[in-house]
C-alpha cells in the first residue's frame, strides 16, 4: 500500500491525554490513513521523526483574526506554534455580519482597522473565505457586540424589545449559515449596557441551534466572582452551554481569587455545560483605555496611532517624559492598545492545572509590537509550563489543545491523531520547544516546531512557511 507521506520514528502524542508510543503515521491526500508500526508501507515522501512527537495540529479557541486571514493569509505566528485550527469572531465582536457605518467604535477599530470591511451576511464572510483561503483551518463565533453596533440605536442602554428582536433573527441566521457559536464582551463599551436579560435572549438563540455562549465576562477584576455568577445564570435560564474566555483574576487585590472562581466553576459543572479557556501569561492585552492600567503593575503601549514611535515603551515612562499623569497619558496616546501586567503567576498556573482548562492565545496577527502570546502561547505551554515547570504531563499539555477543544466547539475529525481523520500535524522536539517571543521582543518565531500540516499539506517547515493556504472553512 502507498501512500502520501510517511512520518517516521515517531514519539505519537494521540491528544487523548494518554501515554506518547512509538510508531509511525501515514497521511494521504487530507486525511491520516494509518498510525502504528507501518513498516511494511511505503510513503511517496518519509520524514524521519526519532527524537521527536507528531501530534495533532493545535486548535486556538480565541483568536481575533476575522480580518488577518485575509490580510495574512500565511499565519505565520499561528502555524509556527504549530496551530492548524483556529476560532474567531471572540469576545463579543465578529468581522460578519458587519453593516454599521463608520466611525466603528472601540474595540471593533482596533480589532478590524478603520476601513474594516462589511459583510451584509455571515454567508458572505464564509464565501470570501472559501474563495481566498487562508492556511489555517477557521471557524467563527458571530459576536453579539457586532450585532449590537448593528442594531441598537443607543448603545448607552440595554436593547429595547424591537432591537432585541432584530439581533435575535440576525444571530438566528449567522448560526444557521455556518457560525459556530455565539460569542458575547459585556466587559466592552459597546456591549455594557447590556442586561442579563438581553444577553440571555441570545444564549436562547445560540441554545437552539445547539452552540456555545462564549464570553468575556462582564468583570474580571474585583467583581470577577459576580461576573461569573452572571455567566452561569445565563446559562441555566437558556439551557445553553456556556464557556468563559481567557479566564483571569486582575488586578492585585484579586490576586488569589482563582481558587474561588475554579471551585464555582467546579462545582457549576456537575449541574449545568461550563468550559473555560486561559493563556500562559501573567500580562493581559487590549485597547488602552480599558482602565485596565489602574490595576496594573506594568504598562506596555502595544500600540499608538498619533505616536507610534511609543510602540514598545513604559505607559510610566511615556507620561514621565511628558509630565502627565498615567490617565492623562493614556488619553494622548489614543487610539492605542497596551499589555497590562494585571495577574498573579499563582493564578496563571492554578487555571492552567485546573483539568478542564483549554489553551488559547487570544492573538491577532500583525501589529509592530503585540503581546508575545501571538507568536508564544502553545510552545510556551508546552516548553516551559509542562516540561520545566511541571505542571502537567506533555501528553495533557497536548489534549489541552486538541482533542479537549475540537470536542467542546464540535469541530469534527480533528483534535485527535486517528485514522480517517484530517491530516492536521505538528512535528516538534520536545526537548527543545519552547516560545522566543517575549514581552520586549515579541514578533519571533518559537523554537522547536519542525513541521506543521493541515489537511494534509505542509504550512510550515524548516523556521518558514509554504506558500499553501489548505484552511478549511469550519462552518
Ligand atoms: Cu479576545
Ligand atoms: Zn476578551
Amino acid at each position: 500500500m502507498k501512500v502520501d507521506i510517511i512520518f517516521r520514528n515517531a514519539d505519537i502524542i494521540d491528544g487523548t491525554g494518554g501515554p506518547r508510543r512509538r510508531g509511525d503515521v501515514a497521511i494521504t491526500d487530507d486525511r491520516i490513513t494509518a498510525v502504528g508500526d507501518l513498516s511494511e508501507m511505503e510513503g511517496g515522501r518519509e520524514e524521519d521523526c526519532s527524537g521527536l512527537a507528531v501530534a495533532p495540529g493545535f486548535i486556538d479557541p480565541h483568536v481575533h483574526n476575522d480580518l488577518a486571514v485575509f490580510t495574512h493569509p500565511d499565519m505565520a505566528s499561528v502555524v509556527s506554534q504549530g496551530v492548524t485550527t483556529i476560532i474567531n469572531g471572540n469576545c463579543g465582536f465578529s468581522l460578519a455580519p458587519l453593516t454599521a457605518p463608520d466611525p466603528l467604535p472601540q474595540p471593533l477599530r482596533m480589532l478590524f482597522g478603520i476601513n474594516a470591511p462589511r459583510f451584509g451576511s455571515f454567508g458572505e464572510y464564509c464565501d470570501r473565505l472559501r474563495a481566498e483561503p487562508p492556511a489555517v483551518n477557521a471557524g467563527c463565533l458571530i459576536g453579539h457586540g457586532t450585532l449590537r453596533v448593528n442594531e441598537v440605536a443607543d448603545l448607552e442602554r440595554p436593547a429595547d424589545e424591537g432591537e432585541l428582536r432584530a439581533m435575535s433573527r440576525a444571530l438566528d441566521k449567522a448560526l444557521g449559515q455556518g457560525g459556530i457559536g455565539l460569542s458575547t464582551g459585556p466587559f466592552y463599551a459597546p456591549a455594557r449596557a447590556s442586561s442579563t436579560h438581553e444577553l440571555t435572549e441570545m444564549a436562547r438563540v445560540a441554545q437552539r441551534h445547539a452552540k456555545l455562549y462564549v464570553t468575556h465576562m462582564r468583570d474580571e477584576g474585583d467583581r470577577v466572582v459576580e461576573a461569573l455568577e452572571e455567566t452561569l445564570e445565563i446559562g441555566r435560564t437558556a439551557c445553553c452551554g456556556v464557556h468563559i474566555s481567557h479566564h483571569k483574576c486582575a488586578g492585585v487585590a484579586n490576586f488569589g481569587v482563582s481558587e474561588r472562581t475554579l471551585a464555582i466553576i467546579n462545582a457549576a459543572m456537575k449541574h449545568q455545560d461550563v468550559g473555560l479557556d486561559t493563556t500562559p501569561w501573567t500580562a493581559s492585552s487590549t485597547i488602552l483605555n480599558s482602565g485596565r492600567h489602574r490595576q496594573a503593575q506594568r504598562v506596555i503601549v502595544a500600540e499608538s496611532e498619533p505616536f507610534p514611535e511609543h510602540a514598545g515603551r513604559d505607559l510610566a515612562d511615556v507620561a514621565r517624559e511628558w509630565g502627565v499623569n498615567l490617565d492623562e497619558a493614556v488619553e494622548r496616546l489614543l487610539p492605542a492598545t497596551g499589555i497590562f501586567f494585571i495577574m498573579d503567576e499563582q493564578d496563571v498556573q492554578r487555571i492552567l492545572r485546573f483539568e478542564h482548562t483549554m489553551i488559547c492565545s487570544d492573538g491577532i496577527a500583525g501589529g509592530t509590537h503585540p503581546h508575545p502570546r501571538v507568536w508564544g502561547t502553545f510552545p510556551r505551554v508546552l516548553g516551559h509550563y509542562a516540561r520545566d515547570v511541571g505542571l502537567f504531563s506533555l501528553e495533557e499539555g497536548v489534549r489541552r489543545m486538541t482533542s479537549l477543544t475540537a470536542d467542546r466547539f464540535g469541530l469534527k475529525e480533528r483534535g485527535r491523531l486517528r485514522v480517517g481523520n484530517f491530516a492536521d500535524i505538528v512535528v516538534f522536539d520536545p526537548a527543545t520547544i519552547h516560545e522566543r517571543a517575549t514581552y520586549d521582543t515579541p514578533v519571533r518565531p518559537a523554537e522547536g516546531i519542525v513541521s506543521v500540516y493541515v489537511n494534509g499539506t505542509a504550512v510550515w517547515k524548516d523556521g518558514q512557511v509554504s506558500n499553501s493556504r489548505p484552511g478549511h472553512v469550519l462552518a
